[in-house]
């Protein structure tokens, strides 16, 4: 078959990973897809920063690789624009789009599902949330004919690093949070991670999958782990509990029978005997609860470059197969519109 040509936006923490992966597991993956993946171009702001990648691929023109011709585009840039213009222009030109942008999805989800669904492009987005963590395919794939009630879990692995090392080490807010950035975990802006930002992004994203809803990062209710100090963790142990930042999307059914959405993140005492208070590090782990199913449990990297850089890839295998079958992959935006609880009522 002809090559699946990609185009690779940004190139940081996550995207040298994929690119390396693409090289040295070509022949591999192009047995896996039926057609050889080509990278026909890694757009990055400073090519010349970059002496470690193929000279011949670096452009600094993200619009101009977009358009050239490639069939799908991965980004890994992060924050809104101009990303959002390069997506929508890829996707209504009928290329897959794979990205890892919780920022944008959290806002302009829905805007970039019907952007796909019009020109019968494909849209997948699993490094979004949690990382390596196969989530997002399960709640829009495995679990779509049953009905979900709940998820909840933890999210943000930089929080779940700091907190885990406050409460084994009683180490230093700051100098944890130095070593998450050290390590990869945390996002440019260490904020996001710490304010609760990063954990409402992929809660609006989960809760509009799980229901079939549209709720943006706006909808989340958000208290972050700024204000837990060393203090609160020794409190927290003296009743044999830890501190974990969760998020949680909910079914909220009302007495008289009409559901809507509630998703919220802030930090939780929560036993030491709960499964979720052993998941240290920049562990993620999330439950999902369906009518049928009953109760199900995610665990594993939930950042970091590698292991984020196998649900990339994941998405990039898929989406190269459905075009060299000529297919698509999931439609998702023929969406129920279940209405979201304002914030505070919970
Ligand atoms: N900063 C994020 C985290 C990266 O710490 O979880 C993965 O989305």
């Amino acid at each position: 078959s002809n090559p699946v040509r990609v185009a690779l936006l940004g190139c940081g923490t996550v995207g040298s990973e994929v690119v390396r992966r693409l090289i040295e597991d070509s022949e591999e993956l192009a047995a896996r897809v039926g057609a050889p993946i080509e990278i026909a171009g890694i757009a990055v702001r400073r090519p010349d920063k970059h002496p470690e990648l193929p000279q011949h691929l670096l452009t600094a023109d993200a619009g101009e690789l977009v358009e050239s011709d490639v069939d799908v585009v991965v980004e890994l840039i992060g924050g809104i624009e101009p990303v959002r213009g390069w997506l929508l222009t890829a996707l209504r030109k009928g290329k897959s789009v794979v990205t890892g942008n919780k920022a944008l999805l959290s806002e302009y989800g829905a805007e970039l599902s019907e952007a796909a669904d019009a020109s019968g492009a494909d849209l997948y987005y699993e490094a979004a949330v949690a990382g390596a963590i196969p989530l997002l395919r399960p709640l829009r794939e495995s679990l779509a004919g049953d009905r979900i009630m709940r998820v909840m879990g933890i999210v943000n692995g930089t929080t779940n690093f700091i907190l885990s090392a406050m409460d084994s080490t009683g180490a230093g807010y700051a100098e944890t949070l130095d070593e998450a950035t050290r390590l990869g975990y945390a996002e440019a802006d260490p904020s996001a991670d710490v304010d609760g930002y990063d954990a409402a992004a992929k809660a609006a994203i989960l809760a509009s999958l799980a229901f079939h809803s549209r709720v943006t990062a706006a909808d989340v209710h958000r208290e972050g782990i700024a204000g837990i100090n060393a203090s609160d963790i020794a409190a927290a142990k003296l009743f044999n509990r830890t501190v974990k930042l969760l998020a949680i999307c909910e079914r909220v059914v009302a007495d008289d029978g009409t559901e809507s959405v509630s998703a919220r993140v802030h930090p939780v005492m929560i036993p030491r005997s709960h499964q979720l208070a052993g998941v240290g590090g920049a562990f993620n782990a999330v439950y999902v609860e369906a009518e049928a199913a009953g109760e199900l449990m995610f665990y594993g990297q939930g950042a970091g470059g590698a292991p984020t850089s196998s649900a990339v890839l994941g998405d990039l295998v898929a989406a190269a197969r459905n075009r060299v079958a000529g297919g698509r992959g999931p439609r998702e935006s023929a969406h129920a519109a279940l209405p979201v609880r304002p914030m505070g009522q919970t």
